[in-house]
């Protein structure tokens, strides 16, 4: 595991688009997994920045996102398809933008199908991540089985609750979930992790130095061999 720590967020956002540009255009990343939340949103600006600079081609790369509000789509402006719309499927070009559907009628049969997709494009060459503040991986809840797959899930209320302000008053978080599984993530090749922030410096320390637990879904990628955490001096302020 390799822990880059960058004066600040924006620094760090910068040196994950930069580091997974490079893979791209070294040919090493045909396949990306994505992520959403507000840690991405200046990683997926520097990428389009590349893109419309010249500088990068994600017209070969296939992306498949971790998660998907069960009950939201591409009409729902809350929903992670919109949010990926917004911040680079509307503008830049890729081969192929995969999200869970969170209003397939059949979500196990879809979480299934999403299985088959990304074994279908060969397998994720680099996946993105960020970290819950209690540990949580894509949508994978502490508890969550270290071996899962994508499925159906429910949502706590701590993340419920750090989820809130993306939607507007009167909304509520929808309660569960379609979410890649821990054993999902943990076959990407490669996997980059970001971490910014006082609010993820529990969550970042019980990760990478704590016991590998299901208390902790993202202990399980002290297992993984590929591992670049991206992190400000807040969020490693615990690492020691
Ligand atoms: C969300 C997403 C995760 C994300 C995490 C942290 O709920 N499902 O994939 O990594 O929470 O998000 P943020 O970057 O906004 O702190």
């Amino acid at each position: 595991m390799e822990i880059h720590v960058l004066p600040d967020a924006e620094a760090a956002a910068k040196a994950v688009a930069a580091h997974i540009a490079a893979r791209v255009v070294a040919g090493e990343a045909h396949v990306l997994g994505l992520a959403t939340g507000r840690s991405p949103i200046r990683i997926y600006a520097d990428l389009v920045a590349r893109v419309q600079a010249g500088s990068l081609s994600l017209a070969g790369v296939k992306s498949f996102n971790l998660d998907e509000y069960l009950g939201l789509g591409a009409a729902d402006t809350t929903s992670f398809r919109s949010y990926m719309e917004q911040h680079l499927f509307s503008r830049v070009a890729l081969a192929e933008a995969h999200v869970p559907d969170g209003l397939a009628r059949d979500p196990q049969a879809e979480a299934l199908a999403y299985e088959r997709a990304i074994a279908a494009a060969g397998g994720i060459d680099l996946q993105l991540l960020g970290i819950g503040q209690n540990g949580h991986i894509g949508f994978n809840e502490p508890g969550s089985d270290l071996a899962s797959r994508t499925r159906v899930v429910k949502l706590t209320a701590s993340t419920l609750a750090a989820n809130a302000p993306d939607f507007g008053p009167g909304q509520s978080v929808p309660p569960e979930a379609l979410t890649m599984g821990i054993g999902t993530i943990m076959e990407a090749r490669e996997i980059v992790l970001i971490a910014t922030g006082a609010a993820k410096a529990a969550a970042l320390v019980a990760a990478l130095k704590g016991p590998v637990s299901p208390d902790c879904p993202a202990s399980a990628l002290q297992g993984h061999a590929a591992v670049h955490v991206f992190a400000d001096p807040a969020a490693a302020a615990r690492l020691g």
